[in-house]
């Protein structure tokens, strides 16, 4: 998409890009699996000390702890992580001993965690896919999808992630993950930035940043236009569901889950009503 044609922006398509998308509408441009964006990515995945594409080292060590007892994950289980971006969960799984299976579309996390994680902890095994796409029968003990991931898929889209989880779970297996609630704060902002480069090109771009909020299903929307010199535009929308506990709660009864246990995140934090994210601890029912 072009928006500048013959010398002329044309206002019309900008108007259009900055204007509030249909929910869940779709990005224009890939996204996660971009040879550029995936490279910035998988430097914030990798940086110890920041909350971006993946939480921090800290926290990461201390969920995969908590996962780990919670499950009683050791040598002899199966689990399956989605959305695992350059494994950095899969690893601390591995040590356990089970054998883990980490899926992600990212090229680059693949890339990255065949030739870092596989090497060093043989129990694992890293599949290039989209999570959708999944066909395994009764197989795991344990699935996991971490950092919020379930929120950004759409209502149907989670409907069939569920139901593919549900059936690659074996009887009683977990389905361990954490969500974003309706109580996180949202403000409707417009941002504007230009920059010489960054995270979406390393050449010159202007970025407007919109973020929007929906009612039904509660939902904050994302919107990064970003227009390069040339006026080549690419549009990247990211959604988080707004969850509340009774949603979450009756989509997984009516995908055959039970919720053992609420917490506030995936380290095992007390869960209150007006926690702004929760971990959650459910059983293939
Ligand atoms: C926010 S990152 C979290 C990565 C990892 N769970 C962590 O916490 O370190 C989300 C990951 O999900 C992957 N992803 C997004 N949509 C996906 C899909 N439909 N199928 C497979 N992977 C997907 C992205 O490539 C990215 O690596």
């Amino acid at each position: 998409m072009r928006i500048i044609n013959d010398n002329k922006i044309n206002l019309d398509l900008l108007r259009k890009s900055i204007t509030k998308p249909e929910i869940f509408e779709k990005s224009t441009d890939k996204f996660w699996d971009d040879e550029y964006v995936s490279e910035q990515m998988l430097r914030f995945h990798l940086n110890p000390d920041i909350e971006a594409a993946s939480k921090t080292k800290e926290t990461i060590e201390t969920e995969a702890d908590f996962i780990i007892k919670s499950t009683a994950m050791s040598e002899g289980k199966a689990v399956l992580d989605l959305g695992c971006g350059p494994g950095l969960y899969v690893k601390e799984f591995a040590k356990t001993g089970a054998m883990v299976t980490g899926i992600d579309l990212s090229d680059r996390s693949i890339d990255y965690a065949n030739n870092n994680i596989k090497l060093e902890y043989r129990n694992t095994l890293f599949i290039k896919m989209n999570y959708l796409d999944i066909n395994f029968k009764e197989f795991f003990d344990i699935a996991t999808i971490i950092f919020y991931d379930f929120c950004a898929l759409n209502t149907n889209e989670q409907n069939i992630l569920l139901a593919k989880i549900h059936t690659a779970l074996k009887d009683n297996g977990f389905f361990i993950f954490d969500i974003v609630t309706e109580n996180k704060g949202t403000s409707i902002s417009t941002n504007i930035s230009v920059c010489e480069e960054g995270f979406w090109s390393p050449k010159p771009y202007v970025e407007i940043l919109n973020t929007y909020l929906y009612e039904v299903p509660k939902t904050e929307g994302l919107q990064y236009v970003i227009i390069d010199e040339d006026g080549l535009t690419r549009i990247i929308r990211i959604y988080h569901r707004l969850f509340s506990l009774t949603e979450i709660t009756e989509m997984l009864n009516e995908n055959g889950f039970k919720v053992e246990k609420i917490y506030k995140n995936l380290k095992g934090e007390a869960f209150s009503r007006d926690s702004e994210t929760y971990g959650i601890i459910a059983r293939k029912a």
